[in-house]
C-alpha cells in the first residue's frame, strides 16, 4: 500500500480550501459512504487523510479510499515504513479537524476510555485539533446506557457530536443510529472550518422579540400570538455575521441562539426599560417585538372575582410607551433604528407612514394577509423601506430571510 495514486490535488479555492481533515473510519456499514464524503470534501478544497481501523477495511477497501483521497491510507500504528513517512504524532499535529465517521460504539467507547490500542484511537489521544464524532450503529446499541454515557463523556470533553440520524438501518431496524449523510457532514465541516462571512464583526445589535404580557391581576394577562421566531432568527443571523447581539425577549418558548446575550422581560414597560438601557450602547436597534399597545391602568392585587350581579366587566387600558419610537428619538448615541410593520393592505403606504412618524431609519413590512407566512409561521417575506430606497426579500425560511435582512441593514449603516 505504498504507491501514491494522487489523482486529486487539493483545490486552492472552495469553502474548505487548504483545510486538513483527518477522516477516521471505523468498522460500520456506513463506511461505504466515506468514498462519497471524501470526494465532496476534496471538491471543496480540503486535504483529506484517511485513517482506517482494522474492522473498517472489511466494509470499504483502503484502495478505494486511497484513490478518492489521493493519499495512502494510514492504518497501522506499528508499521515502520508508515512511521518513517508521516508518523502518528506528525499526523495528529497535521490535522485541522479529526472527523470520526462512521464512529462505531466500539470506537466511541475506546475514545471515551482514553485507549490507544490502534492508530486511530492513538491519533485522537495525540491530537490537539478539534474532534467531530459521527456515531453510526444499530439503534439498540446507540440507546444502550454505556454508549449514551460514552457519548456524554465525549461531549463533556468538547468533542462535537454530529448525528446520528433516525431512520431505517442496514440491519432492518428503524431508529436512531444512522450516520449523517455525506453532504450533511460536509456542511458541518464547512460551518466549522470554512471561511466565515462576518461583515458585522465589531458591530453590536439589540433586538426586541416576541410578545409582551400585560398583567390584569396576579393570574391573568393580555397578550398576543407572536412566536418570537423572526426576532430570534435575526439575533442568530446577526451573531453568525459577527455582531455582538443582545436579545430582549418577551415570554416565548424558544432556545437562546448560541453566543447571544438574552434579557427576558414580560411587560411592555419592562421591555422599554431594557431597550432604553441598551440601545444607546449599540450601533443597531431592531424592534421585532409585538408590543401590546395598551396595558390595564391598574393591576389588581388579588385575583379579580366573578360576581353574580355583573355580566360585564370593564378594564381601563392606558397606552404603553412606543419602544422603537423612544429609541429613534434618542438625541445622544442614537443607534440605526429598524422597525417592523404588520400590514394587510397598501403595504408601502402604511409602512412608509410608520417610517416617518416614528423617525426610523428602516422599516420591514410583513404582509400578514398572505397565508403561510408571518405570525407563528417558519417562513416569511419582507418588503423593506428606507428613506431613499426599498427592497423586496422574497418568501423563504425566517433564518435565511434574517441573514438577508442583516446584510441589507449592514449596507445602509
Ligand atoms: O405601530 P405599530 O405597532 O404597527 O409598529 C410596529 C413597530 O413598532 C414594530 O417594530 C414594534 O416592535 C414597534 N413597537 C414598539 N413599541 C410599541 C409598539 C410597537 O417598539 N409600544
Amino acid at each position: 500500500m505504498q504507491t501514491l495514486v494522487n489523482t486529486q490535488s487539493p483545490l486552492n479555492s472552495g469553502s474548505l480550501a487548504g483545510k486538513k481533515i483527518l477522516l477516521g473510519i471505523s468498522g460500520g456499514i456506513a463506511a461505504y459512504k466515506c468514498a462519497e464524503l471524501t470526494r465532496r470534501l476534496i471538491e471543496r478544497g480540503a486535504e483529506v487523510q484517511v485513517v482506517m481501523t482494522k474492522a473498517a477495511k472489511e466494509f470499504i477497501t483502503p484502495l478505494t479510499m486511497q484513490a478518492v483521497s489521493g493519499r495512502p491510507v494510514s492504518d497501522s500504528l506499528l508499521d515502520p515504513a508508515a512511521e518513517a513517512s508521516m508518523g502518528h504524532i506528525e499526523l495528529a499535529k497535521w490535522a485541522d479537524l479529526v472527523l470520526l465517521a462512521p464512529a462505531t460504539a466500539d470506537l466511541i467507547a475506546r475514545v471515551a476510555a482514553g485507549m490507544g490500542n490502534d492508530l486511530l484511537s492513538t491519533l485522537v489521544l495525540a491530537t490537539d485539533a478539534p474532534v467531530a464524532v459521527s456515531p453510526a450503529m444499530n439503534q439498540q446499541m446507540y440507546a444502550n446506557i454505556a454508549t449514551q454515557e460514552n457519548i456524554a463523556t465525549l461531549r463533556r470533553r468538547k468533542m462535537m457530536i454530529w448525528g446520528p440520524a433516525a431512520g431505517e438501518q442496514a440491519c432492518g431496524d428503524v431508529g436512531m443510529g444512522r450516520m449523517l449523510e455525506p453532504m450533511q457532514l460536509v456542511n458541518l465541516c464547512e460551518e466549522f472550518l470554512g471561511e466565515k462571512d462576518q461583515p458585522l464583526a465589531g458591530k453590536s445589535v439589540v433586538i426586541t422579540a416576541g410578545p409582551t404580557r400585560e398583567a390584569i391581576d396576579p393570574v391573568r394577562y393580555i397578550s398576543n400570538h407572536s412566536s418570537g421566531k423572526m426576532g430570534f432568527a435575526i439575533a442568530e443571523a446577526a451573531q453568525k455575521l459577527g455582531a455582538d447581539v443582545t436579545l430582549i425577549a418577551g415570554p416565548v418558548n424558544l432556545a437562546t441562539p448560541e453566543g447571544v446575550q438574552r434579557i427576558n422581560v414580560t411587560s411592555a414597560e419592562s421591555m422599554h426599560e431594557a431597550a432604553m438601557t441598551h440601545a444607546s450602547n449599540n450601533q443597531v436597534f431592531i424592534a421585532c417585538a409585538a408590543v401590546a399597545d395598551y396595558r390595564p391602568e391598574a393591576i389588581a392585587d388579588q385575583k379579580i372575582k366573578k360576581t353574580d350581579d355583573n355580566d360585564a366587566m370593564t378594564i381601563r387600558m392606558v397606552k404603553n410607551p412606543d419602544i422603537v419610537a423612544s429609541v429613534a428619538g434618542l438625541t445622544k448615541n442614537r443607534p440605526f433604528t429598524v422597525g417592523f410593520a404588520a400590514e394587510t393592505q397598501d403595504v408601502e403606504h402604511y409602512a412608509r407612514g410608520k417610517l416617518t412618524r416614528k423617525n426610523l431609519d428602516m422599516i420591514c413590512a410583513n404582509d400578514v394577509s398572505v397565508a403561510g407566512q408571518g405570525f407563528n409561521s417558519d417562513d416569511n417575506s419582507l418588503k423593506v423601506f428606507w428613506p431613499e430606497g426599498e427592497q423586496s426579500l422574497p418568501l423563504t425560511s425566517k433564518q435565511e430571510l434574517a441573514i438577508q435582512l442583516m446584510k441589507l441593514i449592514d449596507s445602509q449603516l
